[in-house]
């Protein structure tokens, strides 16, 4: 089913950014937006394209005082015969309604959603950007939007999806991050909301993430929050280790984010051979490994991560180096192939492309 999208351009397009190399992550918007309106007798609404700016929310809206909200990272690239394609579009879309069922908000039609998100895209083709390593950050997100302060699963909402410009998203780039692993704080429990892409849970990251960044870290990598054993995921991206041969990553547990890229690249590491292991992790069988020079690699995936090598992790006063702090033969193999897949380089045989339009 397709909703109605009406478009309207804008008069005033700004100026697109000159230097791609100086991108980052998530600081430049494009011309336009997309919004759409719920609520319980008309359904999802009023679909409309427009110029990108504010927009006027009602003081006592759910989202600002119960955190109604959820959100997807996706991209659009710009593949090496100039075709504008999206990545697995449908795992986001599915999980956005996973994240939506979690915090009883409403669900959107998959199909109509992928529309939404392949006319935005095709609006804004030109702002893809060319350089390597870049591409058309994509962010739909969706909020409770009821005008009163009564705690109720909601009866109106809105979807909005923006669109930026980025290159890597850590500003080490391809090269090996610095992660603390955090011991107080925790970001989600089972039966919580830690398998949903929603605002609270990256709320609830933010003092230990600013405590990491001040000692020196790039971001945090948390343990379940039952035991403060099991390693889960990190501040903005799942992590997955080489220990002696095998590849080990967290288990979906509940609590942890079924990443679309995480699943990809569990798919290429099985192709290749590796054994993969999905199961509890601890951090003393992480650091025994360390010990004993069988940790090999560790690295993050993630949409805006891409694949991120990480060359430190730090626990409780102890810091472990990982692969000599240089990024390690797996880990470049994996960003090479889905990189390679996601830019045309490499030939799609997973069909986890989908062309949105010519560039
Ligand atoms: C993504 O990888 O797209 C994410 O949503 C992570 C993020 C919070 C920057």
């Amino acid at each position: 089913m397709k909703y109605d999208i009406k478009i309207t351009k804008t008069t005033e397009p700004k100026n697109k950014p000159q230097d791609e190399s100086k991108l980052g992550f998530g600081k430049v918007f494009t011309d336009h937006m997309f919004i759409m309106d719920y609520n319980d007798e008309q359904g999802w609404h009023d679909g409309r394209i427009v110029p990108f700016g504010p927009m006027p929310i009602h003081p006592a809206s759910t989202v600002l005082h119960y955190g109604a909200e959820i959100f997807e990272g996706m991209k659009a690239y710009r593949t090496v015969d100039n075709e504008i394609c999206l990545f697995r579009p449908m795992d986001n879309i599915r999980r956005l309604n996973d994240s939506a069922e979690r915090l009883c908000l409403p669900l959107l039609d998959e199909e109509g959603c992928l529309d939404i998100l392949k006319t935005i895209v095709e609006i804004e083709k030109d702002w893809v950007p060319k350089a390597e390593g870049t591409s058309l950050y994509l962010r739909p997100y969706m909020f409770g939007n009821d005008p009163h302060l009564g705690v109720h699963a909601v009866h109106n909402a809105t979807f909005v999806v923006i669109c930026s410009p980025v290159g890597a998203y850590y500003a080490e780039g391809i090269n090996p991050v610095k992660i603390a692993i955090e011991s107080t704080d925790v970001r989600a429990v089972k039966g919580g909301t830690g398998y949903a892409k929603c605002g609270g849970n990256y709320a609830a990251s933010l003092r230990a993430g600013q405590k990491a960044e001040l000692a020196g870290y790039t971001q945090v990598l948390w343990l379940d929050g039952v035991h403060r054993k099991y390693i889960e995921e990190v501040g903005s991206m799942n992590v997955m280790f080489k220990v002696d041969g095998k590849i080990i990553t967290p288990e979906l547990t509940g609590s942890v984010l079924p990443g679309v890229t995480r699943r990809s690249c569990i798919a290429l590491l099985k192709e290749w051979g590796y054994e993969v292991e999905e199961r509890l992790f601890s951090v003393q069988e992480l650091f025994e490994a360390a010990k004993n020079g069988k940790l090999e690699e560790a690295w993050g995936t993630g949409t805006a991560a891409v694949v991120s090598p990480i060359g430190q992790l730090f626990y409780e006063g102890e810091a472990y180096t990982v692969s000599n702090n240089l990024i390690g033969e797996v880990t470049q193999k994996l960003y090479d192939n889905l990189t390679g897949i996601q830019w045309g380089k490499i030939k799609d045989e997973h069909n986890w492309i989908v062309k949105v339009c010519n560039g």
